[in-house]
Formats: C-alpha cells, sequence, structure tokens
C-alpha cells in the first residue's frame, strides 16, 4: 500500500507575533515543518505533499531541499479545503495521512500505531483525552463507544463542550472514499470554513469504523500557535534528546541543562556533560570525553579520552585523543589537534594542526599551521597569516619552542628543535636547532632621571 502525507502548512499563525510564517520558526534549530517532514519520512512508500500558503514562497525557499510536492493553497478556507488542493495527487488504492505543519513532535511509532488500524472498512483517527480542550473539536460517540462525528469548538453546544476527548487531526484513511468526501464538504458552519472534520460523519455514513488511538503524550500532539507554546514544546524536545544520551551512556550533570540541536554521527560511552553544553549540527564523540560547562560544540570530533574544559568552543574542528582544551578556547573550521595535544585559555585556533604532545597554553592565535609534534607554543604567540588580502602559512617544526609573546609573520618556516626568543617578530624563515631572535638589545640609561611635574 502506497502512503500519501498530506502536511497541512498554510495557516497564518498570527499569535507568533512573527514576520516569519510559523511553520519556519525553529525547534532545537530546524524549522517546525521540517520536523514533521522527517518524522514522516521515516515511514515505507510513502510521498510527502506540503500544502503551503501564507507566506508560502519564503517557506518554500527555505525548505526546497524536503523531498516533497509543494501544493499551494492560495486561500485559506480551511482544513478540508487545504487537503482538497491535494486530490490530484491521490490514487483510489493510496492511504492518506494527514499531518501538521505545526505540530512537531508527533512520534513515528504513534504514526505507525495509526496506519496499523487503517483499511478499507476503518479510518484511524488520533485522538487526545484533555484536562482542558478548549479549543478542539470533540469527538462525539454514540451509545456503544463509536466515535459519530467531530463537532468543532465554535459549533459546539453545552453539552458537546463537556467532552474531553479532543482531535488532533492527525488521521488516515483511504484515498479513493477521502476523495469522494472531500468534494461534498459544504462551508456551512461558524466559521465558514471546509472543515476536514466533516468526512468523520460522512465515513460513518458510508459505514466505515472509525478507530481511535492516543499518543504516548500530549506533548506529541501540540501545535504551536505562540511564543510561548514554541518554548515549551523545545523543553519537550531537549528532555527526550537528554533521555536518549542517557539511555546510550552519556552521562549528563544536568538533564535539563543540555541542548541538542543536530544529531551525532557517533557517540561512545561514560562521555561526561557538565551542564549548559549545546551540541549542534553533526558531532562525533567518542569514550570517556569529559565535556566541562558551558561549551558549544558543532559538527565536531571530539576522540577519546579527550577533556573539554569549560566555556570553550569546539567549530567544525577536530580533538584528538587525550587532548585538552580550555578553559576559554576556541577551536574554529579546520583545527586539527593530534593527540596528547594541549589548548589553553583564550587561544583561538584556525584551520592549522597541531601534532602530537603540542601545547599551546596561553593568550594565542594560530591561523593557517601545520605544527609538529611536541612544540610548546610561548603565552601570547600570533600567527600573522594575514596581510589585509591573502592568507599566509606557517608552518612550525618538531621540538620547536616559541618564546612567549612572539609574532610569526607568515609565510614562515620554523625549523625542528628551533628555539625563538620571547617578544621576537619572525619574518624569514629560521633554521632548525638554534637560537632566533629579533629584539632591540636592552639598555640601561644610568643618570636618567624622572621628569618632576611643573610648578604653575
Ligand atoms: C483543527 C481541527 C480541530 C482540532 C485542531 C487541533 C478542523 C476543522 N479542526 O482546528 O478539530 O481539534 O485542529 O489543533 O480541522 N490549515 C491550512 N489551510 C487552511 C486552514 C488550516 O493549511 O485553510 C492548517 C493550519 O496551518 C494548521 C492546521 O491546518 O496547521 C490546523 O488549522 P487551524 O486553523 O489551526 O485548525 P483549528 O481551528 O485549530
Ligand atoms: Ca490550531
Amino acid at each position: 500500500m502506497a502512503i500519501k502525507t498530506i502536511i497541512l502548512a498554510a495557516g497564518q499563525g498570527t499569535r507568533m507575533r512573527s514576520a516569519l510564517p510559523k511553520v519556519l520558526h525553529d525547534i532545537a534549530g530546524t524549522p517546525l515543518l521540517e520536523h514533521v517532514y522527517e518524522t514522516s519520512r521515516k515511514l515505507d512508500k510513502n510521498s510527502i505533499y506540503i500544502i503551503y500558503g501564507h507566506g508560502g514562497d519564503t517557506v518554500k525557499r527555505q525548505l526546497e531541499k524536503l523531498d516533497a510536492t509543494w501544493i499551494e493553497q492560495k486561500e485559506q478556507k480551511g482544513t478540508g479545503h487545504a487537503v482538497q488542493q491535494a486530490v490530484d495527487y491521490i490514487a483510489d488504492d493510496d492511504t492518506v495521512l494527514i499531518l501538521y505543519g505545526d505540530v512537531p513532535l508527533l512520534q513515528h511509532h504513534t504514526i505507525e500505531k495509526l496506519l496499523n488500524k487503517v483499511d478499507d472498512d476503518s479510518l484511524a483517527l488520533l485522538t487526545v483525552n484533555l484536562d482542558d480542550p478548549n479549543g478542539y473539536g470533540r469527538i462525539v460517540r454514540n451509545s456503544e463507544g463509536r466515535v459519530i462525528r467531530i463537532v468543532e469548538q465554535k459549533d459546539a453546544d453545552m453539552e458537546t463542550l463537556k467532552i474531553k476527548e479532543g482531535n488532533t487531526g492527525i488521521l488516515a484513511v483511504n484515498g479513493g472514499k477521502l476523495k469522494k468526501w472531500l468534494s461534498r464538504l459544504e462551508s456551512n458552519n461558524a466559521q465558514n470554513e471546509f472543515y476536514l472534520t466533516d468526512v468523520i460523519e460522512m465515513a460513518v455514513q458510508d459505514g466505515l469504523v472509525i478507530k481511535t488511538t492516543q499518543p504516548e503524550s500530549q506533548d506529541e500532539v501540540l501545535g504551536v500557535n505562540n511564543r510561548e507554546q514554541l518554548a515549551y514544546l523545545e523543553r519537550v524536545y531537549q528532555s527526550r534528546r537528554a533521555k536518549e544520551l542517557m539511555q546510550h551512556g552519556v552521562t549528563l550533570r544536568d538533564p535539563s541543562r543540555v541542548d541538542v540541536r543536530g544529531s551525532f554521527e557517533s557517540l561512545g560511552r561514560d562521555i561526561i556533560v557538565d551542564v549548559n553544553v549545546i551540541f549542534e549540527g553533526k558531532n562525533t564523540i567518542a569514550d570517556n570525553v569529559n565535556i566541562g560547562p558551558n561549551c558549544i560544540i558543532k559538527n565536531a570530533t571530539i576522540q577519546a579520552g579527550a577533556q573539554i574544559l569549560a566555556n570553550s568552543i569546539i567549530d567544525e574542528a577536530e580533538v584528538g585523543p587525550a587532548s585538552r582544551v580550555g578553559p576559554f578556547a576556541r577551536l574554529r573550521p579546520q583545527a586539527k589537534l593530534a593527540d596528547h595535544v594541549h589548548i589553553g585559555n583564550f587561544v583561538e585556533i584556525k584551520k592549522s594542526t597541531v601534532g602530537s604532545g603540542s601545547k599551546v597554553n596561553h593568550l594565542s592565535y594560530i591561523g593557517d599551521s601545520e605544527i609538529g609534534q611536541q612544540v610548546n607554543i610561548g603565552a601570547g604567540t600570533i600567527t600573522c597569516n594575514y596581510d589585509g588580502v591573502n592568507k599566509f602559512k606557517t608552518i612550525i617544526g618538531d621540538n620547536a619552542f616559541i618564546g612567549s609573546d612572539s609574532q610569526l609573520v607568515a609565510p614562515v618556516t620554523i625549523g625542528a628543535g628551533a628555539t625563538i626568543g620571547a617578544g621576537s617578530t619572525i619574518t624569514r624563515d629560521t633554521p632548525e636547532n638554534q637560537l632566533t631572535l629579533s629584539r632591540v638589545k636592552q639598555i640601561s640609561v644610568s643618570h636618567w632621571q624622572r621628569p618632576v611635574k611643573k610648578e604653575q
């Protein structure tokens, strides 16, 4: 059976009070609509149709990469009208699944549960029991407990409003039947809209059984209508991710103070993560890595036993085994540390390799460099890699020792075993195993007197 997933995403989202279309607001850095897309993509034999409208071009442009068919709903005349826009794509023997671009946290297994209930004689409907069903369509059941219709809040009488079982809007049904019912929808209701929910009563009249199922938790079917709900669902999402990490064997010092905005290409065991750490993009983190508080780890590879100390940023960089970075260090794209490297406070490394056992412990900028093994770079050393127009390379051989506060003006090569005297400005290549320094000779003036303040 082929599944056609229709994601409704044409609504305006006025209550977001935003210039950005609602479905482009993000949870964990990913647009709401993309969350829904990703969940439905896990289904077999599924093609995805996105109904867009309000701010549609922006939505389409930003999410064009999604493997989906975009269908415009020019005017938003209700959920039924939205689904009508897709009828040309629905074959009679398809199963149609209806999802919502602003209901981001629906889980895959809930969809599976729903799809397991649908067949030629049954429509599958996801409902939810709510303490406060305000705003939801109400599920009306007959004396035998069978669903007979859905009544929208605005069309409901006092009795119906007491019903606590709400419509999530998520349903699955045979395509041929749905098309027939859609063509018969009318808008003579409180909102003058074409309600998708009206197909329930039509299905019952045609002898179908409405089979309901419920999500594991209400959070799965909550929609985003305002920023408060967005923030709430962000937390729900993050607590799911934190649980996954712990189940995998990661220690989180506080599961409510870690944010995962992306995925892990691979994740080892006995990783320890202190508070307020943000993981972004695709990270690879090996066994026994220790990450201190307030770090941002983005598209990084961190190898076994490495330590990232407090307040460090690792951005598209690689930290080798048993290396130590931070506190307050910044590794920028294409920084690559071998094993047992130490990078200390207020050190920035960009597009550079640092060899095994080398140390850059304090207040340095290393850019476009190749640093050998067992090199010691003193405090305040700067590679001057940029002349304002072009970038140049600095190469430092094994066992070199760069004295504090040196400037290495690239292109330049420091020979293996070379020592650079503190405070030098190095503009030419330096030989191996020699001391090179460039400083004005120190002098002392014996009869010099300090100036004294003039009388006024
Ligand atoms: C809908 C249901 C209601 C259910 C509730 C759950 C109907 C008639 N009612 O009500 O039973 O309890 O969702 O949240 O279906 N949309 C379009 N085009 C349109 C109208 C809506 O794409 O013309 C999209 C919206 O972007 C939104 C979704 O459909 O994602 C739901 O629309 P909304 O207007 O919020 O429906 P509700 O009144 O909340
Ligand atoms: Ca709604």
